[in-house]
């Protein structure tokens, strides 16, 4: 049962595990369903948008299931809630599930990877913004870098279902083959551009990877990719044209960068290390450009973000 203790769209809430699948070497899928007052406030879930969950009650998995580098983080308490994004939102009656992909980290996402059917969790949400969608536009291209990709793989979906005139296509990037957190790859990736992951084809999205060593797609940066499929158009509509953009820092900073020379509008999702997730701790500072001036102010990368325009952004 899902309970709400604000009496808002945002709460408190149970979920309950319908399933927690390892792929790869480092990636879990875990589908969670929430009903009643949870199963509504999760229906209005924006791409983009996040929760915070506690991971404490979950166990530890046995020793020698711990890899040999997270023994001594494993040991760690976990005091603080840990901020997903869900890949996936679907709403049904009175019932609403999410789906939350994620990389086994330290010791939330450890105890994580022990969460089976029949285990609920506690999560906060829906939180932050989320992307949006201005009017007028005819191509999106969505940028991941590695961990980036639940909330843009969820807005390939929205975009697929509420904007079907918008094209998309997707640029994935990651250090190797073996760190892209998708499923059906490693094998089958072809060596050139254009190869389609499921996730996106299943929407009719072309993909386009990128790995820093060469294992799959692109040789080098999802960057320079980018840029090398953005210089193949010179015919491009850049008032048209909006690029999505999820991942680490210094990936952002060069999509901004891209957007920028192009004069194409961009968002990016930040990512901070966060603590309370609501506005309260004023640990996730993003520091941002005062809009027609040279000044400075931080925002917070949970109440205010984590999507802002990527002009907005002090890199
Ligand atoms: C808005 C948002 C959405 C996120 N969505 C996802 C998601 O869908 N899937 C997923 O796997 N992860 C996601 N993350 C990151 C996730 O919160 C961390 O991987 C998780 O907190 C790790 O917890 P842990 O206890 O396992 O590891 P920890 O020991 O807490 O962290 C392991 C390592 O990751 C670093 N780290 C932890 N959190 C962050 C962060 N927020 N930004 C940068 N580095 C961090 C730590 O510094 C440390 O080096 C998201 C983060 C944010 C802010
Ligand atoms: S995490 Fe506490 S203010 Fe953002």
């Amino acid at each position: 049962m899902s309970t709400n203790c604000t009496g808002l769209n945002r709460g408190v809430f149970t979920a309950a595990v319908l399933s927690n699948r390892q792929f790869g070497e480092h990636f879990y899928k875990l589908k969670l369903e929430f009903s009643g007052v949870g199963a509504k406030s999760f229906a209005t879930f924006r791409p983009g948008q996040f929760v915070q969950i506690d991971a404490s009650t979950a166990a530890l998995p046995p020793l020698d299931k711990i890899p040999g580098h997270l023994l001594d983080a494993s040991k760690r308490n976990i005091l603080l809630r840990r901020p997903f994004s869900f890949a996936d939102v679907t709403a049904g009656v009175n019932k609403t599930t999410a789906e939350l992909l994620y990389r086994v980290l330290g010791p939330a996402t450890l105890r994580m990877t022990t969460l089976s059917v029949g285990h609920h969790l506690n999560v906060i949400g829906p939180l932050g913004n989320g992307f949006s969608i201005p009017p007028n536009k005819k191509l999106a291209l969505l940028v991941i870098g590695g961990m980036g990709a639940p909330p843009l793989q969820y807005l390939a979906k929205v975009l697929s279902v509420e904007h079907p005139d918008i094209e998309v296509a997707a640029f994935v990037g990651a250090k190797t083959a073996r760190d892209l957190p998708f499923e059906g790859k490693a094998d089958s990736i072809s060596k050139h551009l254009g190869f389609s992951i499921p996730d996106f084809s299943k929407h009719g999205i072309e993909s386009f990877i990128a790995t820093d060593d060469g294992s799959a797609g692109f040789h080098g940066l999802v960057t320079d990719c980018l840029k090398k499929w953005l210089s193949e158009r010179a015919n491009l509509d850049r008032d048209g044209t909006i690029i999505y953009a999820c991942g680490p820092d210094a990936m952002l900073a060069q999509v901004a960068q891209i957007a920028r020379d192009r004069k194409i509008d961009c968002q990016v999702s930040t990512e901070q290390i966060m603590a309370c997730g609501i506005g309260i701790c004023q640990s996730c500072a993003v520091e941002c450009i005062v809009n027609g001036s040279s000044e400075t102010v931080y925002k917070l990368c949970c109440k205010d973000g984590p999507v802002f325009d990527s002009r907005e952004v002090v890199f």
